[in-house]
C-alpha cells in the first residue's frame, strides 16, 4: 500500500508555481499504479518523493505500515531505509560486472550481509524471474538493449522491496521491444504481487498495463481510476483528449436528456446534469462512429470521406462534414470507403463523453494551494 497526502513540492522561492501541487492518493496492496501526463507535469518529482529522493515541500508519504515522510510529524526516513527497489530511464548497469554480480550488488552492500550462499541464491531466483538464468555469466556489456532492462529490473528487486518505482524505463528501447517488455514487466509484477508506481507519459502504454491509472496535468490530479474507466468516462476535457483519440465537438444542451451539436439533437447519455442552454463539449470515439452507404432516419450527419489510413485490423478515415473534420475508425473491412465517396455516420450514444464546457481547474480532483 502506499499513501499519500497532500504532497507539496515547490523548487523556487516562496510562492512560485508547485511542480507537485497538493496531491493525494491511495494505492492498494499490489497493484501497478500509473503517473501518467505530459512533460514537466511532476511525475518523476512525485516518484522520486516517494522514494526519499526529493524531499517534499510538505505532505505526508506512507508505505505499507511504515509512514517515511510527514512534514507536520518531522519525519524523514532516508532513501537506503525505505523498502523500495528503483528502475531509472538510464538504467546504469555497470559494463565492468556480469550480469549475475550486477544483480546481486545490491546484496553486497546490505547490512548485515547476507550470507554467499544466501546472496546467491536469492540472486538466482530473481535472475529466473526475470528469464536472465541462461545469461548470468554474460558480460554486461553483451546485452541487448531489452536484457540490459532486465537485468535493472532484476537488481531493484533482489533485495525483495515493498515498493518498486519505475520512471520511463522503457523510453530507451524500440517500439516493438517496449511493447514486449512492458507485457513482460506486468507479468513479473503479477508474479510477484508488488506494489508498482510507474511513470510514463505514453497513454497507450498507461492504458495497457495498469490496474489504475493518475492522469497530472501542471502538477494537479486531472483523472484517477482503472484504465477502461479513463477512457470510456473521464471526468475532464483534459482527460478525454490526452486518452485515446476523440473527436471533439462543442454544443449546448437541450432539455429532456439531449444535447445539440453540428445541427442536430442527439440523446444524451452519461449522468451530468445540465440545464438546457448549457454550453456542452461533446468527445467522441472513432471507434464509437459507425459509417454506412445509404441513408436512415437514425444517421444524422453525411460527409465526405478525405483521407483512409490502413492500420492492418481496421481502416481509419477522416470525414469532412461542412467545415469539421471527423475520425472514425472501421472494423468492417469488407465495406471499404474510398476518398471522396459520401459516407452516414452515426454515434453510438451511450459512448459520447458530454461534459460542462467551461471546466476549468476548479473541478481537478486537486485543488491548487498558494503556500
Ligand atoms: N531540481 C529541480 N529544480 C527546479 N525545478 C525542477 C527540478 N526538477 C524538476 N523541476 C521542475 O518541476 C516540474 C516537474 O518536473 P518533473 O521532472 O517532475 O516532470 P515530469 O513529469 O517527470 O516530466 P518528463 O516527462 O519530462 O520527465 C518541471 O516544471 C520541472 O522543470
Ligand atoms: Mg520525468
Amino acid at each position: 500500500m502506499i499513501a499519500v497526502k497532500s504532497l507539496i513540492k515547490r523548487f523556487g522561492r516562496l510562492g512560485s508555481k508547485n511542480a507537485v501541487d497538493n496531491i493525494s492518493f491511495t494505492i492498494p496492496e499490489g497493484k501497478l499504479f500509473t503517473l501518467l501526463g505530459q512533460s514537466g507535469c511532476g511525475k518523476t518529482t512525485t516518484l522520486r518523493m516517494i522514494a526519499g529522493i526529493e524531499e517534499p515541500t510538505s505532505g505526508e508519504i506512507q508505505l505499507g505500515d511504515q509512514l517515511v515522510y510527514s512534514s507536520a510529524a518531522g519525519v524523514k526516513v532516508p532513501v537506503n531505509k525505505r523498502p523500495i527497489g528503483m528502475v531509472f530511464q538510464s538504467y546504469a548497469i555497470w559494463p565492468h560486472m556480469n550480469v549475475f554480480d550486477n544483480v546481486a550488488f545490491p546484496l553486497t552492500v546490505t547490512k548485515p550481509r547476507p550470507s554467499a550462499r544466501e546472496i546467491k541464491e536469492r540472486t538466482e531466483k530473481i535472475l529466473e524471474i526475470v528469464g536472465l538464468d541462461s545469461l548470468a555469466n554474460r558480460s554486461a556489456t553483451a546485452l541487448s538493449g531489452g536484457q540490459q532492462q532486465r537485468v535493472a529490473l532484476a537488481r531493484a528487486l533482489v533485495r525483495e522491496p515493498k515498493v518498486l518505482l519505475l520512471d520511463e524505463p522503457l523510453s530507451n528501447l524500440d517500439a516493438k521491444l517496449r511493447e514486449q517488455m512492458r507485457e513482460e514487466i506486468r507479468t513479473i509484477q503479477q508474479k510477484i504481487g508488488i506494489t508498482t508506481v510507474f511513470v510514463t507519459h505514453d497513454q497507450s502504454e498507461a492504458l495497457a498495463i495498469s490496474d489504475l491509472i493518475l492522469l497530472m496535468h501542471e502538477g494537479h490530479i486531472v483523472e484517477f481510476g482503472d484504465p477502461q474507466h479513463l477512457y470510456d468516462r473521464p471526468q475532464t476535457p483534459y482527460g478525454a483528449q490526452f486518452i485515446g483519440v476523440s473527436n471533439r465537438f462543442e454544443g449546448s444542451a437541450s432539455g429532456s436528456g439531449e444535447v445539440e451539436f453540428m445541427q442536430v439533437k442527439i440523446p444524451r447519455a452519461g449522468n451530468g446534469t445540465f440545464r438546457a442552454g448549457d454550453p456542452v463539449v461533446i468527445f467522441i470515439r472513432p471507434e464509437s462512429i459507425a459509417l454506412t452507404r445509404s441513408p436512415r432516419d437514425s444517421h444524422p450527419w453525411a460527409g465526405q470521406i478525405c483521407q483512409r489510413i490502413f492500420q492492418g485490423d481496421a481502416w481509419d478515415y477522416t470525414i469532412r462534414i461542412k467545415d469539421q473534420e471527423v475520425r472514425v475508425r472501421s472494423y468492417d473491412k469488407a465495406e471499404q470507403f474510398m476518398i471522396g465517396d459520401t459516407a452516414y455516420l452515426r454515434p453510438n450514444y451511450d459512448e459520447m463523453i458530454v461534459l460542462p464546457h467551461n471546466m476549468a481547474d476548479a473541478t481537478l480532483v486537486s485543488k491548487p494551494v498558494r503556500i
